[in-house]
């Protein structure tokens, strides 16, 4: 890798970073909140292990996988501060979210609490499952513009009753940005006997995460997100002692050996695509190798520069990420009052290269702008700029 030798963190550091990835010239994509590029090492390894399999496929020759993906297990946990056995590899979020709205046992007159921020692979699987069983299902609401974390856990905490069963909130808003006190709602959902669920797809290879730290029962995320691994690969994070009240979502061959090894149960999914999830391995890989802090810093950096900048464009210009860093997730969201965020959305692709995306919150859509490592501080001005154009 051309990396190697390169001052961190300096512009060659980062144009070299850049090059990792296919993206065509000219586009300035900036919608890592929602779909990342993979990785040339990653593709690398897809194209080249299909391969094998292609020429290959039988029981002898792909007897090895089985091994390389307990390896990417491995670098998950390790990667989550969890132990191998706690660790399941889905498909993406939705599913590991699903495997746990379907997967515990909830009845008439139990309650669970989902925040109004949450996606619909979230909160509208939670209706759906509670129109199924019965149980009663409560919406929490944090302010719009939050000013501290006591006032994003208060809400929480003065919804949970003796009948919560389970709070399930997303540790990043994808609509908002807002970042929930995730460690001290675990806290307080925990000291009520109630379980949580922490919906990391706006988190999971961002934000550098320790969950035996955070305290969540479970923990879910899709690798085509900031990972910028292979797309259809997720995580699902069970802690041990959560477990043996989890159903799987799916039964089928092996299962006698899956059922007696930890969260492999809720991984034994049929016959999977083996080299996706060894190139899953190879995403984590390369982002051990840049490093977890020096990854989110530099997204943290693109955040408060687009911020900054699109604050100095406009008093117009109104946000819906936080001002502040320790309330806010990785992108910002805004709109400019009396322009169409669709029509912004439709200009800064077609006339600027600007790849963004749309937040729908409440009756209102607002642009999202969702900057990652492959992004240098020329597209942060471009952008400033072209909205500048735009409102101007
Ligand atoms: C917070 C959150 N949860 C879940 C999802 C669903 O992710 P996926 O479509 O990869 O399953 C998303 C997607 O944007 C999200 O932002």
């Amino acid at each position: 890798m051309r990396i190697e030798g390169l001052e961190r963190n300096s512009e060659h550091y980062w144009t070299a970073v850049r090059e990792l990835f296919r993206l065509r010239p000219g586009l300035i994509a900036m919608n890592a909140a929602n779909l990342c590029p993979s990785s040339a090492p990653v593709t690398q390894t897809l194209f080249d292990r299909t391969n094998d399999i292609d020429a290959d496929p039988s029981h002898e020759n792909r007897a090895k996988y089985a091994e390389r993906k307990e390896y990417t297990r491995q670098l998950l946990a390790e990667m989550l501060g969890a132990s191998s056995d706690e660790i399941a590899i889905t498909r993406n979020t939705s599913e590991s979210n699903r495997a746990v709205i379907g997967g515990i046992d909830l009845k008439p007159g139990d309650e669970v609490l989902i925040w109004d921020q949450n996606h619909e692979s979230n909160n509208v699987a939670w209706e759906v499952w509670s129109q199924r069983l019965g149980f009663s299902l409560k919406r929490v609401s944090t302010p719009d513009t939050p000013q501290s974390r006591e006032q994003l856990l208060k809400p929480f905490v003065d919804a949970m009753t003796p009948t919560t069963r389970i709070v399930s909130f997303s540790q990043v808003s994808n609509v908002s940005s807002v970042a929930l006190p995730a460690k001290q709602l675990c806290e307080s959902i925990r000291a009520r006997g109630a379980l949580s669920l922490c919906d990391g797809a706006q988190t999971f290879g961002l934000e550098v995460q320790n969950l035996q730290d955070l305290g969540c029962d479970f923990y879910t995320g899709s690798a085509h997100k900031w990972l910028c691994g292979p797309r259809e690969t997720g995580v699902l994070y069970v802690r041990s002692e959560a477990q043996s009240g989890l159903w799987p979502p799916m039964v089928t061959h092996d299962w006698e050996k899956a059922s007696t090894q930890g969260a492999r149960k809720f991984d034994n999914l049929g016959q999977r695509d083996d080299g996706r999830l060894e190139a899953l391995g190879t995403a984590v890989q390369l982002y051990n190798f840049l490093g977890g802090d020096l990854i989110e810093a530099r997204v943290r950096s693109h955040v408060a520069k687009l911020m900054a900048g699109l604050q100095s464009v406009s008093r117009k210009i109104h946000f819906l990420s936080p001002e502040a860093t320790e309330l806010r997730g990785g992108f910002v969201i805004f709109l400019y009052k009396g322009r169409n965020a669709r029509e912004t959305l439709e200009t800064l692709y077609n006339e600027y290269g600007i790849s963004a995306a749309a937040a729908d919150l409440g009756d209102q859509t607002w642009v999202r702008l969702a900057p990652h490592i492959y992004n240098s501080g020329r597209d942060i001005d471009i952008t400033i700029k072209a909205v500048k154009h735009l409102v101007s």
